[in-house]
């Protein structure tokens, strides 16, 4: 069963761990995802953007597969199925599509309408028991189209976002989808520090994990961030071990070209890519 992200973010945010969002491009990537949160027995969060949606034909294929597998793979930690940067409108189609969990992106928008959109989704979102993130201060980097120019939220505007009464909050802290690039100045601390100290309860998220050095993870979850979003690691590592497989000529051996094989190793890379996060994120065995 797909649940709202709300309860295991409050319960991450008290206990001073994080939950990861795992972003999903088909069916290996979301079967690596749920088998590993499965057997590690920790929550998880599928992430899907708008790109995404689009090439696995739609919000309701995703849901339509996310719930099948979890029914036949007997998951039963919790899963949320999050929208991933979303618009107003791809919002609304996820909601009515049968996702659990939404974001709301609307960091680029002057903070006065970027507020009015947040108030109409979160009203809808509450009727229907489903989690909403919002964003402020966009995050650095290219995502789908979608580019942020990386730069810090203000404290006061994440107070005003947060007391619409979303779920979660993501805030800008220097944080970057994609590569960090070697000059990267790291996570604001000072900054993070003072949205915190804000928002009191409310659970922070942080975009761009990938690349992020493991003290600075630590250090964020110190400070309140209660979920992490990994999208580049899993692709990078898929690619990879996909790279190797074929470098060594083996779906030239046999049937090795059969996509069951070809695929296996990409698969495993990100079993393990996920795991390794999920122990960094401290998210082992609090399903
Ligand atoms: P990365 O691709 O840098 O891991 O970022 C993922 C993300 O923040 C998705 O919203």
């Amino acid at each position: 069963m797909l649940v709202s992200a709300k309860e295991m973010l409050e319960k991450a945010k008290a206990g001073k761990y994080a939950v990861g969002q795992f972003n999903i491009n088909n069916l290996e990537w979301t079967k690596a995802i749920l088998l590993t949160a499965q057997e590690l027995n920790s929550p998880v969060i599928l992430g899907v953007s708008e790109g995404a949606g689009k090439y696995m034909c739609g919000y309701e294929t995703v849901v339509g597969m996310v719930k099948g597998m979890i029914k036949c793979l007997n998951i039963t930690v919790p899963v949320a199925l999050h929208l991933d940067h979303g618009s107003y409108e791809g919002a609304k189609a996820c909601i009515n599509a049968g996702f659990s969990s939404v974001m709301f992106d609307g960091s680029h928008y002057p903070i006065e309408e970027n507020i009015a959109k947040t108030t109409e989704l979160v009203n809808a979102c509450n009727v229907l028991g489903i989690s909403l993130e919002a964003e402020v201060g966009s995050i650095g980097g290219e995502e789908d189209g979608v580019v942020g120019a990386g730069e810090c939220a203000d404290p006061n505007e994440c107070k005003m976002v947060a007391d619409l009464g979303v779920t979660m909050l993501a805030a800008g802290i220097g944080n970057i989808h994609g590569k960090y690039p070697a000059n990267w100045a790291g996570l604001n601390f000072d900054v993070l520090g003072a949205i915190s100290e804000k928002v009191g309860d409310m659970p922070l998220v942080l975009h761009g994990g990938t690349g992020i050095p493991e003290d600075m993870i630590k250090k964020a979850i110190s400070l309140g961030v209660s979920k992490i979003n990994v999208n580049t690691e899993c692709q990078l590592a898929f690619a990879a071990a996909t790279r190797s497989y074929v470098e060594a000529g083996k779906d030239l051996s046999g049937k090795g070209f059969d996509p069951r094989k070809l695929l296996a190793p990409g698969f495993e890379a990100i079993k393990a890519t996920v795991k390794e996060k999920m122990e960094l994120f401290g998210s082992v065995n609090k399903a």
